[in-house]
């Protein structure tokens, strides 16, 4: 079944009525479809050869790095594989798959680390830059880097591109690190495919209600 996200009037009015939005105000209802609306697409799910333009990808990138990040370390690093990038990407990580994935080795896995990078349009490889100079905790920096995920995601959302976050195939074999400019401590986070979406009825995935999430304390 084929659900979307329709955001309540009230929304809108609530904030109107609470002078919540500023003169420059954002529509709340776009902004709650686009995160409503928000999924992970897959490269089979991509139109083949078509290339989004590469400054979308920077303006993407440039909302990543609007991302929240305590005392400003900004953890994220990006390399950004398109055109003949893509091939020499897909060649470098089934090369480090075949050599270092060990007993973890699955030729289904290594067929997709070949294929998918050539149905996208962009590979965002996402590194973190382990902060030397202030003293914060990793999991913050992890933390950071998510938040400049979801700006990716979110991004991708408004402007009808679709992609998902891997962390499958290379991500954890600790010898791909020096392929992207990552130390020993710095940590490859994962692969952001990117592409035109074949379909823009693709299903969202489930959610539990937030109630069940959610305690509120209001006495
Ligand atoms: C940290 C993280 C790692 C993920 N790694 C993978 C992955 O390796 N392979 C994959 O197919 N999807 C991966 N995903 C995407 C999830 O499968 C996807 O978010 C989930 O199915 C929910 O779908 P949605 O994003 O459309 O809501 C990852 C998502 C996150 C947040």
């Amino acid at each position: 079944m084929i659900h979307r996200y329709n955001v309540r009037i009230a929304d809108c009015t609530f904030a109107k009525k609470n002078k919540i939005l500023m003169e420059n105000s954002y529509s709340i209802i776009e902004f709650n479809s686009i995160l409503q609306n928000r999924r992970s697409i897959y490269p089979y799910q991509f139109e083949k050869g078509k290339k989004i333009p590469d400054e979308i990808i920077r303006q993407v990138l440039e909302n990543a790095n609007r991302a929240p990040t305590h005392k400003l370390t900004q953890p994220w690093r990006f390399t950004v594989f398109t055109d003949k990038g893509l091939e020499r990407f897909a060649k470098m990580q089934t090369e480090i798959y075949s050599q270092f994935a060990g007993e973890n080795f699955k030729e289904k896995k290594l067929k997709n680390l070949s294929e998918y990078p050539l149905m996208s349009s962009h590979v965002i490889a996402i590194g973190m830059k382990r902060s030397t100079d202030v003293s914060i905790p990793e999991t913050e920096e992890i933390i950071a880097i998510t938040c400049a995920i979801e700006n990716i995601y979110l991004s991708l959302t408004a402007y009808g591109l679709g992609g998902y976050l891997s962390t499958g195939g290379i991500t954890y074999i600790k010898e791909s690190k020096s392929f992207f400019n990552l130390e020993e401590t710095d940590k490859l986070i994962g692969f952001f495919f990117v592409g035109f979406p074949q379909d823009s009825l693709i299903p969202l995935s489930k959610r539990a209600s937030i109630d069940e999430k959610t305690v509120w304390v209001n006495e």
